[in-house]
């Protein structure tokens, strides 16, 4: 346990450190302790001459060593100065490395929350569980904002807003760094698609990047200081991150000043002497670009200066000489690797962001006295589904599933009854009842050229083949060819199944027609889609499958859809007093590197109809990162929780909102969409086809690369989530900021002046009253519109937020102040912040769409 900076007003925490700093603790360790929370300032003149001097003991060559990375997820040692290696771990929603982990709710679920004082405790716990490990740098927080709901990556990111991104990033940061560890905040900048995200370009105008995807980044660096930043792998406007002069020079050094170190994301570099000028300090995970080699001969030949390196190795070594890596060990033995403080944080996190879309007829809470037996099916019930998938994967300590929760909630008395509804997707491809034999044919070739090798078998589920011709090595195509007859009229489902992550490509298609694809590039991964067939009615099925995993593996089958839903499933729910059907998104459905689907997972939504076909009393919950498909089954649900990815302690916190032990208080942090298409950024989500170029990449000693360059334009400009819809008078599903509660709220007593100065700060007042019967917490947002303004504005923007809690019947008056920044908006032509004096309108209310209270406000 450590002190820091800002004491926690969490009790719990508070307590723990009264308890368990031992007395006899030694003060060496409390002086250590201190050192690591009182990190100097970065022109610490003291600093400055400790760093200046070890770099005068460097040659060339050794600082150039410094700037790339060693062992995955360590920074080089330099011995001549005795500069040891320090390391590095993933951390969006827990330590990682390595050994398990408290699981936090990360990511989408924390800006759920709403709450900046939790952000700030879960930074603390992640530092402390850094320290306990020996961590040095900590690679997250994720701040991209949440363009589309398919970006596999949004669980691990805030919010599709930035101000609530900016409001949630400045605690945590501030949390993580108070414990003695650098906080690395990425992906900068506008990595907002998992598809094609090495090789995606982003066209993007000035206005759009200042007001929407830059917000939060300008944040963690000019009010937490976060101390590192990650660039990302795509391109904007051009030019990889990693050496965009604009972002990182212009921006980030020049216009934020930031004064700690860049580094790239993992592979993300594609020219040393490109990156080294236009600011990138640290190529991670080792250098391949940045090398002695490169850089050597650059400065050399003038085109890389060697106070460029300098500067470099100076950022490094000041930023480690500030945090003490050189004087203490961060090792920190007082801090603990599993600790009941932040478990604590993991179940607060997951109690807050929990958020009720849906509760027909108040079937919630549910009464512990009259639900006797529980059925609780799907595949999210059991084991724990606490975060997606890549790189932020923790493995948690003791997962709580939604199923043990409820179990442990319910007591020994109640009747639970588990069916997982669905079977696996091995077994589906292990019982498809295909027409006689299949035809294999194996070529020794990537594009099914040459005389194949030709077997048959039974069934397609091929897990051990060899990706490559054991003799030759040569890089092998498969296909199968098979029937398979319908027994009954219907739906049924076609699912395939490859390491996507992998780059294994496949395509299948039935009588001639492609039905599922999955293309070489990190992308869409489409794995499942439903035929329309009549009785005795037969299909060709072709499936093309090139592995590019050095152990190929493909899976094919076949499935009528009413048939998929086990029948214990149905029994268990006919005879329940009320169901809880967790569904949604896993670690091997929505994660780094590939984009996810819309529609949930195969089989879901048949498995939503056949539950609630046997028990109206269903209760849904969604895994997600975000907003999903609903249409088929949303008017059947009584009941809808959101739980994004809600950490190890999840499932507690669900049974504790299903039996009303603790009220839901979480907020959509993302408007919830019907379907994606009518998402915003779906017209220009996916690469403009034909607008595609290709980028010549040649790496020493290896054969030159052509990457296609996908052409992303942001044509929906300022126009993301809430700001569209509000804008458009059209209306999503659920609006973001939206979420119920077991009780109810009112707004009142809106107190903006009339007048104020332009550029001032304006204080802006009002109640929130707790009108129901329990106690609740409720969210007041505040929105600034911008009627008058000379340029076309979004129609309303975050500007404030407060979460207030509140007894029944207790009212609290609430303060926030607007300062410039929260009327301004990006001047294209003079490249500033603008404020056009004129008429504002402050909206306050709990969602987007429903502000009660408004007022007027004058600028001068
Ligand atoms: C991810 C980063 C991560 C890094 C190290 C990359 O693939 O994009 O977010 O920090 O790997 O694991």
């Amino acid at each position: 346990m450590k002190i820091s900076l800002k004491p926690s007003t969490q009790p719990f925490v508070s307590l723990g450190i009264a308890c368990l700093l031992p007395i006899l603790l030694s003060c060496a360790l409390v002086t250590a302790v201190q050192a690591a929370a009182q990190v100097p300032a970065p022109d610490s003149p003291a600093i400055e001459a400790k760093a200046q001097a070890l770099l005068a003991k460097l040659t060339l060559e050794q600082k150039i060593e410094l700037l790339g990375g060693v062992d995955n997820m360590f920074t080089r040692p330099a011995p001549a100065i005795d500069l040891p290696r320090f390391k590095m771990s993933d951390a969006s929603v827990g330590v990682r490395t390595w050994g398990p982990t408290t699981a936090y709710a990360g990511g989408v679920a924390l800006a759920a929350t709403w709450d900046k004082e939790l952000a700030h405790r879960l930074g603390e716990g992640l530092g402390r569980d850094a320290r306990a490990r020996g961590v040095h740098f900590l690679l997250g927080p994720g701040v991209n904002i949440a363009r589309s709901p398919l970006a596999g990556r949004n669980f691990e990111y805030f919010s599709e807003d930035p101000f609530l991104n900016a409001a949630m990033v400045i605690p945590y940061i501030e949390g993580v760094q108070s414990q003695g560890v650098i906080a690395t905040v990425k992906h900068y900048a506008l990595n907002n698609q998992e598809y094609n995200r090495h090789n995606v370009n982003v066209e993007v105008d000035e206005r759009t990047m200042r007001e929407i995807y830059l917000p939060a980044f300008e944040a963690a660096v000019t009010q937490a200081h976060v101390d590192a930043v990650m660039d990302s792998y795509n391109l904007v406007n051009g030019v990889h991150a990693t050496q965009n002069e604009y972002l990182n020079l212009k921006v980030l050094k020049g216009e934020w000043g930031f004064q700690g170190i860049l580094m790239s994301d993992w592979v993300a570099t594609y020219d040393g002497v490109a990156a080294a000028n236009n600011g990138l300090d640290l190529e991670m995970p080792s250098a391949r670009f940045m090398t002695a080699e490169v850089l050597l001969a650059a400065v050399k030949d003038g085109k890389v200066k060697e106070t460029t390196i300098d500067d470099k190795v100076l950022r490094l070594l000041r930023t480690e000489l500030r945090y003490g890596f050189l004087d203490r060990p961060q090792l920190d033995l007082s801090d603990s690797t599993y600790s009941v403080a932040d478990r604590a944080v993991a179940l607060d996190g997951a109690r807050e962001s929990l958020t009720l879309l849906k509760n027909d007829g108040h079937l919630l809470p549910l009464d512990a006295n009259k639900i006797k037996t529980i059925a609780v099916i799907g595949p999210d019930a059991w084991p724990a589904v606490t975060g997606g998938g890549g790189s932020s994967e923790a493995q948690a300590f003791e997962p709580v599933s939604i199923l043990t929760g409820i179990a442990n909630l319910a007591g020994p008395d109640a009747h639970i009854l588990y069916a997982r509804g669905l079977p696996s997707e091995n077994e589906i491809f292990d019982k498809t009842l295909w027409s006689g034999v299949i035809k294999m044919e194996t070529f020794l070739s990537k594009d099914f050229t040459g005389t194949p090798e030709t077997a048959a078998i039974p069934k397609i589920a091929d897990y051990q083949h060899s990706g490559r011709d054991a003799k030759s090595g040569v890089r092998q195509s498969i296909r199968y060819t098979a029937r398979y007859k319908a027994a009954k009229a219907g739906k049924y489902l076609i699912l395939a199944a490859s390491p996507a992550r992998s780059g294994d490509e496949f395509t299948v298609l039935t009588d001639g027609r492609t039905v599922l694809a999955q293309a070489y590039t990190e992308g869409r991964v489409p794995q499942a889609a439903t035929l329309e067939l009549a009785a005795g009615q037969t299909v060709n099925v072709i499936a093309e499958y090139l592995p590019h995993s050095p152990v190929a593996s493909f899976g094919l089958g076949i499935a009528f859809e009413p048939e998929l839903i086990s029948e214990d499933a149905k029994k268990y729910a006919a005879l329940a007093d009320a169901v809880v059907l967790a569904v949604g998104f896993s670690p091997h459905t929505e994660g780094e590197g590939y984009d996810r689907t819309f529609a949930l997972p195969w089989g879901q939504d048949a498995l939503i109809e056949a539950v609630t076909a046997a028990n109206p009393r269903t209760i849904v919950t969604l895994t997600a990162g975000g907003s999903l498909d609903t249409r088929r089954w949303l008017s059947k649900v009584p009941a809808l929780l959101h739980t994004y990815y809600p950490g190890q302690e999840g499932g507690t916190a669900v049974a504790e909102v299903l039996f009303g032990k603790h009220n839901p208080e979480g907020k959509l942090p993302v408007s919830f969409d019907r379907s994606w298409e009518e998402n915003p950024s779906a017209p220009y989500y996916y690469p403009i086809k034909g607008a595609d170029t290709s980028l010549h990449v040649i790496e020493e000693g290896k054969p030159p690369v052509d990457y296609v360059i996908g052409q992303v334009k942001y044509e929906d400009r300022l126009l993301v989530g809430y700001r569209y819809w509000t804008t458009s008078g059209k209306h999503p599903l659920f609006p973001f900021g939206f979420g119920l509660s077991y009780t109810t709220f009112s707004f009142a007593n809106l107190q903006v002046p009339a007048t104020a100065a332009s550029g001032s700060t304006v204080a802006v007042s009002f109640d929130v009253t707790n009108t129901g019967n329990v106690a609740g917490a409720e969210v007041a947002q505040l929105y600034v519109s911008d009627p008058s303004a000379k340029v076309s504005r979004p129609e309303r923007e975050l500007k404030g937020f407060e979460k207030v809690n509140l007894a029944p019947g207790e009212t609290q008056h609430v303060t926030l102040s607007l300062d410039a920044r929260a009327f301004s908006y990006w001047d294209e032509t003079a490249h500033k912040w603008n404020i056009d004096p004129g008429k504002f309108v402050i909206r306050v209310g709990d969602s987007s769409e429903n502000t009660p209270l408004h007022a007027d406000l004058t600028l001068n």
